[in-house]
């Protein structure tokens, strides 16, 4: 593995795994904490109560990640 990998869950949150710390910012540069020495999860579907993080609210709301879309947009255009 890499020393941070980075995974697309299907329709849910980004997972960060690293073998070294992660730091999470916000727009203002403030660190944002959280579990040392787990993966973060962050939020892609724009609706937890707790972002950056994932709070399972994409499965509620049905969210569709978008790598399902491209995919469903070129089924539907008969491109490969
Ligand atoms: S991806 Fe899980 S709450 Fe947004």
């Amino acid at each position: 593995m890499a020393d941070t990998r980075i995974t697309i869950t299907k329709d849910g949150p980004a997972k960060v795994e690293s073998e070294g710390s992660i730091e999470i910012f916000d727009h203002a540069g403030n660190a944002i904490p959280h579990r040392e020495g787990r993966p973060a999860f962050l939020c892609r579907c724009g609706g937890s109560q707790n972002k950056p993080f994932c709070d399972g609210t994409h499965s509620k709301i049905g969210f569709e990640g978008a790598e399902a879309a491209v995919k469903a947009h070129r089924d539907a255009q008969g491109d490969d």
